[in-house]
């Protein structure tokens, strides 16, 4: 797996990453991800993004973590190195897609006591509150602290393959605004 690594050009900044959880190779979750790295970029933040297209995933089964890949490990090692994170999760029936269910079901002991930004990606215009399914795991499982607000985005908000609602560009950059704020 080739992380997608960007420096920014200090050091002593924070690094967030960014876990992109749809498979899907149309993925609008990817697009907002990269609009939201050119922020942090703008911002002068150390971004990496960690697209799950790009992972050899396996399946959580309740081994440890030493007798996953190499690419998970490796994944959990990023996370563990970070200061922060944004997770962009697709919708699938009404809550986390299974895909990034059981990628955080292996890696989130990385996340433990860090803060993270969400974006709520669906096909429904009132599918947002899915994203609360994936506040509630966070905070019980590791006490990921979630910022609000919440990024929402569904069909509607793209034309041509682009990011065009502005009031989703608004949200993007208040969420990163307030995330910054805890790194
Ligand atoms: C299996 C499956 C289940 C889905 N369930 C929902 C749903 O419950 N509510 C909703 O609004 N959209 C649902 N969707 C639509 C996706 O949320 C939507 O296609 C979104 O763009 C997925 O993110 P992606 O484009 O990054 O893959 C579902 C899609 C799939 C494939």
């Amino acid at each position: 797996m080739g992380f997608n690594d960007i420096e920014s050009k200090e050091e002593s900044i924070p690094h967030v990453v960014l876990i992109q959880g749809s498979l899907s190779p149309t993925s609008k979750t990817a697009i907002v991800l990269e609009k939201i790295k050119e922020q942090l970029l703008d911002r002068n933040v150390k971004v990496t993004i960690l697209d799950l297209r790009d992972l050899n995933m396996e399946f959580c089964d309740g081994r440890p973590l030493r007798d996953y890949n190499d690419d998970i490990k490796a994944a959990h090692r990023l996370l563990s190195q970070a200061d922060g994170y944004v997770i962009g999760m697709p919708v699938y029936m009404y809550s986390v897609s299974g895909p990034l269910k059981n990628f955080l079901d292996i890696v989130s002991g990385a996340m433990q006591d860090k803060f993270a930004g969400l974006v709520c990606m669906s096909g429904g215009v009132r599918s947002y509150l899915a994203a609360e399914d994936l506040i509630n795991i966070l905070s019980f499982e590791v006490n990921v602290t979630t910022v609000q607000p919440i990024v929402h985005a569904y069909g509607a908000d793209f034309q041509n393959d682009e990011l065009s609602n502005p009031k989703v560009l608004e949200k993007i950059d208040a969420m990163i605004e307030r995330l910054l704020k805890f790194l």
